[in-house]
């Protein structure tokens, strides 16, 4: 929170109208979340995994998501960990999405173009699509990839 006060101006305060309606938001998912772990760990539905190689089958789920985490950190994680990340999501979900595709600072993500270009050679459908949320400013994208 302190870091988001600091960058305060690097995000759009509307849909969240403040930095405390920030933290309240984040404070309400968390609590809603370790309600729900031990019931969830006990049912299976959290298994702990570390990208780039995941513990699950290949075609196991519908959909991936990676939220404010892939190019989120391009300064510490290389292009070619996003591509074999992406390959590692690809092998175990049908389809892909990852949202934003800005860095931390909000300039675009360096690796975003190469990763585009390997994966559509590979034969994957790439496609960036707009969407209507958008709070880090810019950051209004997310990276669609299917498997053709
Ligand atoms: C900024 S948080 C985003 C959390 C949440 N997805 C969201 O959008 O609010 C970045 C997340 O990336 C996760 N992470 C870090 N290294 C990872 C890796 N190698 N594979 C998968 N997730 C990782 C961290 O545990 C952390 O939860």
């Amino acid at each position: 929170m302190t870091q988001t006060r600091k960058n305060k101006n690097e995000f759009i305060w509307e849909t969240i109208p403040s930095v405390e309606d920030l933290g309240r938001i984040r404070m309400s998912a968390m609590e809603t979340f370790l309600e729900d772990f031990n019931a969830g760990k006990q049912e299976g539905r959290y298994i702990a995994g570390e990208l780039p190689s995941l513990p699950f089958d290949r075609g196991q789920f519908d959909i991936g998501l990676s939220s404010h985490f892939l190019f989120l950190y391009s300064t510490q994680l290389s292009a070619e960990f996003h591509l074999k990340a992406l390959k590692e999501m690809l092998r175990v979900a049908n389809e892909v999405r990852v949202f934003p595709l800005l860095m931390l600072g909000g300039a675009p993500s360096p690796h975003l173009a190469l990763v585009t270009e390997q994966l559509t050679n590979d034969g994957f459908y790439v496609e960036a699509k707009q969407v209507p949320y958008e709070f880090q400013k810019g950051g209004n994208e997310m990276l669609v990839i299917k498997n053709a």
